[in-house]
This record gives structure tokens, C-alpha cells and sequence, in this order.
């Protein structure tokens, strides 16, 4: 934790390399060290996180910005100024549970035609981040929110990627984006996900690691508990600690917050 600024964790990576599961799986780690209350951004348009957290969302940041811009101006109250209203608002569709919060940012801002809104709501949504310790991004496919962060500064971003040859090459392209985007972070690490046992994938993967230059922090093996509770709905951070991918992913949360 660099000063008083909050350590903030981001997952990235490509389309269904299991970031969500990974976020997951390090909110139930993060949320249990006694460092404080974490906060838990869904940038993914879908809103998937909640539920693998057995948290319900209603609304997301961009109902909130849907709601502001509305014709019909329900929003607008003369008691009380816009960016009041706002900073209400981002505070009631908070979740709060006992170990940490959750802010699910929802559709994203579109073609620019609310600039001035967008501008308010992540004035607060940092108002709102400077008051936790951790902070753990799930993040969409691209990179385009945190670009559009204002504080762009990431200590840790964990790469999510399939134990492919494809997927690590993709992997490194996020890594490249993230550079050219201007995000300030501290450490960049791979991790693969859904890793089998299959002897040709171990034997191929520790070179394909190495060309990439990436840095792997650790492997989380395919678990059939995680199929299993998708299939029903069951929230992943309810999964048992001795479950194959809780294991692993505790490993790299030992190695990013030190155990
Ligand atoms: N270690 C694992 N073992 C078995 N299944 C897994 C594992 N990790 C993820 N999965 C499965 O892979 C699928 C994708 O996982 P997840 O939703 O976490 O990926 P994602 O990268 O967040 O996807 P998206 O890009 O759609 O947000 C899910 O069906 C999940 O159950
Ligand atoms: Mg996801």
C-alpha cells in the first residue's frame, strides 16, 4: 500500500479466462486478512461479480447515469444540487455486506454525449474508493475503463489466461495496452486458469511462459466444484477451502499481499 492510497487489484484478460472467478476468489482472501473493508468494482458490463459474491446488485452506475440524463428529469430535485444528488446516489447502490462493499459500474459511458455527468460520477466513485484500504477490479474484456479512470494508478493487475499458446499471446497484448493506455501499475502478472493435468500442456507451458516474458504468478487448476456451483447459481466465494482453485488462488494471494 503505497501512503494513504488504497492498494488496488485489478483482473483483466480476455473473454472467459475466468477473471470473474479469480476476482472472486481473492475478495473472499482479501475481505478475511483484517486489513480493512474492500471494495469490489464490477467493470463489467454484465454484472456477473455480484453473484459469484451472493451479493444482488439493483442498480449500476449506468442506471444512475441513465437516470440523470432522462428527459423526463426525474432525478433533478430542487432541495438538492446535482452533484449531491450523485454522490447519494453512488453511495445507495452500494452494497454493503459485513467484509466488503460493491459498486457494479454497468453499461459503459457510450459515445461521450454526457461528459459533464460522467465527469461527476467519477469524481465520486473516487470520493467513495479513497475511503477503503483494498480495492479489486473485475474487469471487462478491454481495458477502455481504466483508461478512463482518473486515477489510473493499479498496484497489482493479475492477466487471466486460458493455458494456451493464443491465450498468453493475448495475454501480453493486454499488457501492451495497458502501457500504451497509460495505466500506472506496479506489478503486471499472468495467471493461468483452468490449467488440466494433461502431461502435454504442463510440458508446453513453462517455454511458452518464458517467450512471452510475462511474469506467471501462479496456475489455478480446472476445479469441477466451479462448474459445479456455476451450473446451480451457487455463489464461487462459498466455494470450500480445500477446493482445487481456492488453493491456488490463496497461493497468489500469500504472494501478492505477502500472507
Ligand atoms: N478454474 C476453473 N475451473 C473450472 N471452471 C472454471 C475455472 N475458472 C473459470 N471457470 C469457468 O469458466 C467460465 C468463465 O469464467 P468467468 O466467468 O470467471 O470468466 P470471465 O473471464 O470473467 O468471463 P467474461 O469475459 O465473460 O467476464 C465459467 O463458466 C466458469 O465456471
Ligand atoms: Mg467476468
Amino acid at each position: 500500500m503505497k501512503g494513504d492510497k488504497a492498494n488496488i487489484i485489478a483482473v483483466a484478460g480476455k473473454g472467459g479466462t475466468g477473471k470473474t472467478v479469480i476476482a472472486s476468489l481473492m475478495l473472499k482472501f482479501l475481505s478475511e486478512n483484517g486489513k480493512g473493508r474492500v471494495l469490489a468494482i464490477d467493470a463489467d458490463p454484465a454484472t456477473c461479480l455480484p453473484s459469484t459474491l451472493g451479493v444482488k446488485v439493483n442498480k449500476t452506475i449506468g442506471d444512475v447515469r441513465e437516470e440523470i440524463a432522462s428527459p423526463s428529469g426525474v432525478f433533478f430535485s430542487e432541495q438538492m444540487p446535482t452533484d449531491m444528488l450523485i454522490e447519494y446516489k453512488i453511495e445507495e447502490i452500494t452494497v454493503n455486506t459485513p467484509l466488503f462493499s460493491v459498486l457494479a459500474m454497468g453499461r459503459s459511458e457510450g459515445p461521450g454525449c454526457y461528459c459533464l455527468i460522467n465527469d461527476m460520477l467519477r469524481h465520486f466513485i473516487d470520493k467513495l474508493s479513497a475511503r477503503f484500504p483494498t480495492i479489486l477490479i473485475d474487469c471487462e474484456a478491454g481495458l477502455e475503463h481504466l483508461s478512463r479512470r482518473t486515477t489510473r494508478d493499479v498496484d497489482t493487475m493479475l492477466v487471466v489466461s486460458d493455458p494456451t499458446k493464443r491465450g498468453i499471446d493475448t495475454a501480453l497484448a493486454i499488457k501492451n495496452l495497458a502501457e500504451k493506455l497509460q495505466i500506472n501499475f506496479r506489478h503486471i502478472y499472468l495467471v493461468l486458469n483452468k490449467v488440466t493435468e494433461d502431461e502435454a500442456v504442463k510440458n508446453a507451458l513453462p517455454a511458452m511462459v518464458k517467450d512471452s516474458g510475462l511474469t506467471l504468478i501462479g496456475t489455478v487448476p480446472e476445479d469441477e466444484n466451479i462448474r459445479a456451483y456455476d451450473l446451480v447459481g451457487k455463489p464461487i466465494i462459498e466455494l470450500p477451502k480445500d477446493s482445487k482453485a481456492v488453493v491456488a488462488v490463496k497461493e497468489i494471494f500469500e504472494k501478492i499481499c505477502g500472507g
